[in-house]
């Protein structure tokens, strides 16, 4: 990064150059460099547009953009030569635009702030983010979803409290993460639709004096429309919060899914093993196999969270219109992008490969006295009252913790002992598969209902 001080774009009324250490603390280029390409797009639309209105002729358009494209190449060849001197992002390409095409380059800022340009940048770099990460949300859910239909009739242990509490379906299992990240996805292309408005025209804070086209730039730029009030389009960042609210809410999911699955390939549980490329070694333990994908994502929900309160606190207090505090919002932003997408890439590569297994989970199904509730259910049916039923089936789990025995390793002598009602149809309730098989309506665990929940989400998948 050059640190040569030529003199500043904006630098007539200044009498003195600025201090070396302010000019490099309230310098931005650093980080900001990322949305050169959205910078340099919305620069044509706005050129484009003023030629359009005769601001600027054909010809002093044609040269601005073929100057930008050139400017273009240079960075993506890696050889542009950013200058902390020069601020920003858009007074870099400014800069050198006029370095490349002389006079011509210095009308391109005409009825243009940078308040209204970096409002536009980082809306377009915030549409292409919401756009990728969208489509890893996709990919994580449609490997969700194919895996809920390959382990539909897998028994698993359900839990509440973490204790075992009545048999689900695998399947089923995946399929709730399956909700969780489709409402996720939703809170995203609301967040696009709100934001995907074009701020460019709004100048400093005002407006412009100069005619310009304000339709033209939102539809060049693929905006739905231009943004009504000028003060508050220089200004809002509100969409910037509501991705990171959407995104740390995805994160939240994805640290409960993480401590599932850490759970799960534990050496206690063995429930799924994680596929050997997910995970790491450990330097002095050499059996060691450690779940390092779902723990990092775990941890890095902690990031994102601070992003979201970063952003908050930022724009809080801050009377209109634009103040530099705003240039704060890049980092967070940028950061929780990368964040979230990483993560998000990372998931929707491990859960095609998981091990699911079947028989660890059944056995711990049928270790929980998971059945207990249809137990209780059967002695309903038979005319119990639920609450004597549930003293019946407790004092049935006692003995079976005693003699370590599942309810259904029970012969139907034992359990009629504790109640007369009971008789041998009662072990069709008993088995776990029983148990998920009669959980057979909408939003239930039976197997059926698992691969018919699955052909549905596919359709909603597939018409997103
Ligand atoms: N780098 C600035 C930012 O990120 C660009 C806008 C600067 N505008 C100004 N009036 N100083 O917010």
């Amino acid at each position: 990064m050059s640190q040569e001080t030529p003199k500043a774009l904006w630098g007539g009324r200044f009498s003195e150059s600025t201090d070396a250490f302010v000019q490099a603390f309230t310098a931005s280029v650093e980080f900001d460099q990322r949305m050169a390409r959205e910078d340099i797009q919305g620069s044509i639309a706005h050129a484009t547009m003023l030629a359009e209105q005769g601001i600027l002729t054909d010809t002093e358009r044609n040269s601005i953009i073929e100057g930008l494209r050139q400017i273009e190449a240079e960075i993506e060849s890696g050889q542009f030569a950013w200058s902390i001197a020069r601020e920003d992002v858009h007074m870099n390409i400014e800069s050198r635009l006029i370095d490349l095409i002389g006079d011509t380059g210095k009308k391109l800022h005409t009825g243009r702030s940078r308040n209204d340009q970096v409002a536009t940048d980082i809306r377009l770099w915030l549409r292409g983010t919401i756009d990728h990460a969208i489509s890893e949300l996709s990919r994580l859910q449609t490997g969700l979803i194919t895996l809920a239909e390959r382990e539909s009739d897998t028994i698993m242990p359900g839990f509440t409290h973490l204790q075992a509490a009545q048999p689900v379906t695998f399947g089923h299992h995946m399929l709730a993460w399956n909700e969780m990240l489709e409402r996720d996805a939703g809170r995203l292309i609301d967040c696009r639709q709100r934001m995907n408005q074009c701020p460019l025209g709004a100048a400093a804070l005002a407006g412009t004096s100069y005619p310009i086209n304000r339709e033209r730039t939102a539809e060049l730029l693929g905006f739905d429309k231009p943004t009504e009030n000028s003060l508050d389009s220089v200004s809002d960042r509100d969409f910037g919060i509501e991705f990171l609210s959407a995104a740390s809410i995805i994160m939240m999911h994805l640290s409960r899914f993480s401590e599932e699955l850490i759970n799960w390939n534990s050496t206690a549980w063995q429930f799924v093993d994680l596929p050997d490329k997910f995970c790491t070694g450990s330097s002095i333990m050499p059996q060691k196999k450690n779940p390092d994908v779902p723990e990092l994502v775990r941890g890095k929900s902690g990031r994102m969270f601070g992003h979201l309160m970063s952003l908050l606190t930022l724009m809080k207090g801050q009377p209109l219109a634009y103040n530099k505090d705003n240039q704060e919002d890049k980092e967070p932003l940028y950061d929780a992008a990368d964040t979230l997408i990483g993560s998000l890439r990372a998931f929707a590569d491990m859960m095609p490969s998981l091990l699911v297994n079947k028989d660890i989970l059944k056995d711990s199904a049928i270790r929980g006295f998971s059945t207990a509730t249809d137990l209780a259910d059967y002695l309903v049916r038979k005319g119990l009252p639920f609450r004597d039923a549930h003293e019946v089936v407790g004092q049935a789990v006692a003995l079976g913790v005693q003699t370590k025995r599942d309810l259904s390793e029970m012969d139907l002598a034992e359990l009629q002992a504790f109640s007369d009602l009971i008789h041998d149809d009662v072990f069709e309730v008993l088995t776990v598969e029983g148990s998920v098989n009669a959980r057979d309506h909408i939003g239930g665990t039976a197997p059926n209902q698992v691969r018919a929940a699955a052909d549905r989400a596919k359709a909603r998948l597939a018409a997103r």
